[in-house]
């Protein structure tokens, strides 16, 4: 990215050149495994990525705060005591969340002008929101001496986006794009937010996220409708045992879901996050051994698991993941996000990545009629300045 050139675009659209502006970069992120496991206390496996939001900002003397993205033609202009959500859910949500965090947290903000610029894909789950509430986070933070850790900036983040977005997510994307760390994945236990960074040795073998360019329309009803299954799930197994949630229980208690949740949906979607947390906890240790034949299984498996048990996937994910798993040179694939569209990942041997690609594009064309998008992405540091 030409640094320069986006503090040019920023005095092209705030003029004074006289003081310099700030660059922040905060990184998308793609998860390698461990889904739907976040809001149920459990164990996930992202890792932060090369694409990812770009702020350049500068405080100004009064109380306004002018936002411009490159992406968008939406801008705001707002009053720092005195602005609203966006009732058509446009972007500048995202970084007024955030900033109405740290308002609420009495840190003594002044007016800013804020350019953004974002090479993440909108809407595929490699969570564009998650960044850009960070690197606003991060930015703020740094400019108005918040004092505030890493950490505190992604539960801020987290909340920014389920009180003022309104999009109830659980904490990895933020948690992913704040702690993560060049080839390794953070392996985090989000009930004591515990975390560890698993490096990530490909060698011979490539990251290849795939774009079903599926518009994920429903993603936010039925994102809810799962959280609020696992809620059900709890409700059943409370009768008889002493838990807070569902990641409480191990491989070893899969028989005990059976005998006591009645509702076969509802048994299902408990069984996915059971099973899912014990695939995590494996592809931990066979990444530890460098053994990444047998983290694809695991990503194959966790797949399954979402298309059957959980029920997220959806044609394009499907026809995407089952479509490359008869290519030659796969390891392993599978849905990463929320799901019901968004994007896949794959491993896929290093020298086999080109034609990789173009088979599973003709494939996946012929099978839905749309086209999809393939990059091979390189594993970062999460937000930081520039
Ligand atoms: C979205 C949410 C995350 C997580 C995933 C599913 O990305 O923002 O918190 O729940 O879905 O694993």
């Amino acid at each position: 990215m030409d640094i320069q050139k986006l503090k040019e675009d920023f005095f092209n659209i705030y003029n004074r050149r006289v003081e310099d502006p700030f660059v922040f970069f905060s990184p998308g992120r793609v998860n390698l495994i461990g889904e739907h496991t976040d809001y149920n206390n459990g164990y996930v496996l992202p890792c932060a990525l090369n694409y990812g939001t770009y702020l350049v900002i500068r405080k100004r003397s009064d109380d306004r705060i002018l936002l411009h993205t490159l992406n968008f033609e939406f801008s705001g202009s707002y009053k720092l005591d005195k602005f609203e959500k966006n009732k058509n859910g446009e972007w500048v949500n995202y970084p007024l969340g955030v900033i109405s965090e740290f308002i609420d947290r009495k840190a003594e903000l002044t007016g800013m002008d804020m350019l953004f610029y974002g090479n993440i894909p909108n809407g595929a789950g490699l969570s564009s929101s998650a960044s850009i509430e960070m690197v606003t986070a991060f930015a703020l933070n740094n400019l108005f001496s918040a004092g505030l850790s890493i950490l505190e900036l992604v539960k801020l983040s987290q909340h920014a986006e389920n009180s003022f977005v309104g999009m109830n997510c659980g904490i990895m994307d933020q948690f992913a794009v704040g702690m993560g760390q060049e080839d390794s994945a953070v392996f985090l236990n989000c009930e004591t937010l515990n975390y560890e960074s698993v490096p990530l040795e490909l060698k011979g073998y490539r990251l290849i996220i795939s774009n079903t360019n599926k518009r994920r329309g429903l993603t936010d009803s039925k994102y809810n409708e799962r959280r609020q299954e696992c809620e059900e799930a709890l409700k059943y197994l409370r009768k008889e045992l002493d838990i807070a949630n569902l990641s409480q229980l191990g491989i070893k208690d899969i028989d005990l879901l059976e005998k006591l949740i009645p509702d076969e949906t509802i048994l299902r979607r408990a069984r996915h996050v059971v099973t899912e947390n014990n695939r995590v906890l494996k592809a931990v240790r066979v990444l530890h051994m460098g053994d990444i034949e047998e983290f694809g299984k695991l990503m194959n498996e966790s797949h399954d698991s979402l298309k059957n048990d959980y029920e997220v996937t959806g044609r394009e994910l499907d026809a995407l993941v089952y479509e490359a798993r008869e290519i030659d040179g796969l390891i392993g694939s599978r849905m990463t996000g929320a799901g019901f569209g968004g994007c896949t990942v794959s491993i896929v041997k290093e020298d086999k990545t080109a034609e990789f690609t173009k088979q599973l594009e003709n494939a996946y064309s012929k099978a839905t009629g749309l086209k999809a998008d393939f990059y091979l992405p390189l594993i970062m540091d999460g937000v930081r300045q520039l």
